[in-house]
């Protein structure tokens, strides 16, 4: 895409993210930091005030606290000097990674926050893998350096050889723990110091001029300053330099270090962002590439969340925008109904305040409210149809029967589910005989989560338990031979919420015979979500 034009200065301001990291990384912490200094809140803390306040609403909610994840993302916008930063919300707990992933087909570049004492952890690893299966360039976080930390050259070879991606640093940390004072900014040969005494501001960056300029003697303790000195030195020899394409193309990641909670290096790091991120990407779609600078407006739904507010029985579709000038009140197409919808009530989030939308550009996340007629995978035109891709929908890996605690409201308990299936919180299958549904899920832990919004939102206590299958998949091929298929293995057939062909069993040995005995199937662990 060398050679196309530069894009409209509004979308070529835009930089769409997720920060991706382990639990108590310290994602919330720098969000919060973004946010302050983006102006979109006053004082920090207010993220955490506002999870408090909405944590004691809901039993939902304090189990996020309690487990310390979180399970509802959202998207927050603000601006940073020239740019316009949309942050998507990643959920922490590796048992949403479907939904992850599918948040991160709405970005267009990953900010990875580590802990310095900690390094490269288990759930940075798989998020940082999904990134790559779509080659998001990533821009890395070294987080809580005022904390005991370790070493620099230790923790970029970590995430060198762990994730087999190269490491340049941005910055440099002076001292550790107790002893740190701050970071040398190698893009911008300057010092950065940090100001412990208060959390909200930041502290005195001093321009220097260079390794031998005396003023590294005035703010930095001899000590501190050879050992600097020595590792800088190093890092030049040993440690590649920043290659902006490299970084584009997701191969190399530059590192800056800091530390959240004193806001120390988040404004580089914001800078970084807006320097080394890259603009609105061009959307692959059928049956056409979609570029941001097209003139005609284009998004697509990769989140839908139900009951954001409980006082409100609302579903928000998430709408990514792919490309042009939306305006409020626009009517746009949805191509998989090929209905006509006015978008009058678009909102922007602003913190956890939504506000209306009056315009987006190319880039940019609005929730659409909606009764449901907006899926995840559906996407919205001006008229043209083109059906955005890669959204996938991952086979679940848990499967389990659900049973009402109150038998006469199976009609509820249906909607609950289905609900939750267009949300994407879950998988529901109605096999081909006998009632009842079966769930599935990718962790275990999505199933208390289901329970207990089924029964805060619904009214209804529900218990799941053991399933008689343990796997499904999407049946294709052609009409006929799905059918013959089909009336087979009855026992086996069931059907997705969008009315899809799936094949149930517990046994991987009977997926092998359906590929042996039935050559025109194919049966299948992921299903596009995307309209005919
Ligand atoms: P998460 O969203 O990635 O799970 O992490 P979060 O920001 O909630 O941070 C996890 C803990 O780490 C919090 O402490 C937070 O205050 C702390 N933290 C974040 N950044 C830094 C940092 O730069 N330095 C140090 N020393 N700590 C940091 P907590 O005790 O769990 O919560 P709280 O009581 O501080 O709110």
């Amino acid at each position: 895409m060398t050679n196309r034009p530069a894009l409209p200065a509004e979308i070529a301001r835009r930089r769409t993210f997720a920060i991706i990291s382990h639990p108590d990384a310290g994602k919330t912490t720098l969000t919060e930091k973004f946010l302050l200094f983006g102006g979109a809140i006053q004082m920090a803390g207010q993220v955490r005030a506002k999870g408090e306040a909405r944590r004691t609403r809901s039993d939902f909610m304090q189990m996020e606290k309690d487990r310390g994840i979180s399970v509802s993302a959202s998207a927050m916008s603000f601006d940073y000097k020239h740019f316009r930063y949309n942050l998507v919300d990643t959920p922490g707990h590796s048992d949403f990674s479907e939904d992850t992933y599918r948040t991160l087909t709405a970005v267009d570049a990953a900010v990875m926050v580590i802990d310095g004492a900690k390094g490269v952890e288990s759930q940075t690893r798989k998020l940082f893998e999904v990134c790559r299966l779509r080659d998001l360039p990533i821009l890395t976080f070294c987080n809580k350096m005022d904390r005991e930390s370790r070493d620099t050259f230790e923790i970029i070879d970590e995430i060198q050889e762990n994730l087999a991606i190269d490491v340049t640093p941005a910055s440099w940390p002076i001292g550790t723990g107790r002893d740190f004072i701050g970071c040398y900014d190698i893009l911008r040969d300057r010092l950065d110091i940090m100001d412990r005494a208060d959390r909200n501001t930041v502290a005195a960056s001093v321009e220097i001029k260079g390794l031998d300029d005396p003023k590294w003697e005035e703010y930095v303790p001899e000590r501190l300053l050879a050992q600097f000195r020595e590792e800088i030195e190093m890092a030049k020899e040993l440690l590649p330099k920043l290659d902006p394409k490299a970084v584009l193309e997701g191969t190399m990641t530059p590192i800056w270090f800091g530390s959240a909670i004193n806001s120390f290096g988040v404004r580089e790091l914001m800078e970084g962002i807006s320097q080394y991120g890259p603009e609105p990407q061009p959307q692959t779609a059928q049956p056409r590439t979609i570029l941001p600078e097209e003139k005609n407006v284009t998004g697509f739904v990769f989140k839908v969340q139900a009951n954001m507010d409980p006082k409100h029985r609302d579903r928000v579709a998430f709408v990514r925008m792919a490309s042009g000038h939306f305006t409020r009140g626009q009517k746009l197409t949805h191509v998989r109904t090929k209905k006509q919808m006015a978008i009058s009530n678009p909102v922007l989030f602003l913190a956890s305040d939504r506000e209306l939308a009056e315009e987006a550009w190319a880039g940019d996340i609005i929730g659409i409210p909606n009764h449901g007629q907006l899926r995840i995978g559906d996407t919205l035109t001006e008229g043209e149809v083109l059906n955005v891709k890669g959204i996938p929908s991952f086979a679940p890996e848990l499967l389990q029967g659900v049973r009402s605690g109150d038998p006469l409201k199976s009609k509820h308990l249906e909607k609950a589910l289905m609900q939750f299936a267009e949300e994407g919180a879950a998988k529901v299958f109605k096999p081909s005989f006998g009632s009842g549904f079966i769930v599935g899920v990718v962790g275990p832990l999505q199933f208390e989560v289901l329970a207990s919004r089924i029964e805060l939102e619904y009214g209804l206590p529900v218990r799941f338990e053991q399933s008689q299958f343990t796997s499904a998949r999407w049946v294709s091929g052609d009409k006929i031979a799905v059918e013959k298929f089909s009336t087979a293995n009855k026992l086996h057939i069931g059907t997705d919420s969008d009315g899809d062909t799936v094949y149930l069993t517990r046994l991987q040995w009977d997926i092998d015979r359906v590929g042996r005995d039935y050559p025109d199937i194919n049966l299948t662990a992921t299903k596009e979500m995307m309209a005919e």
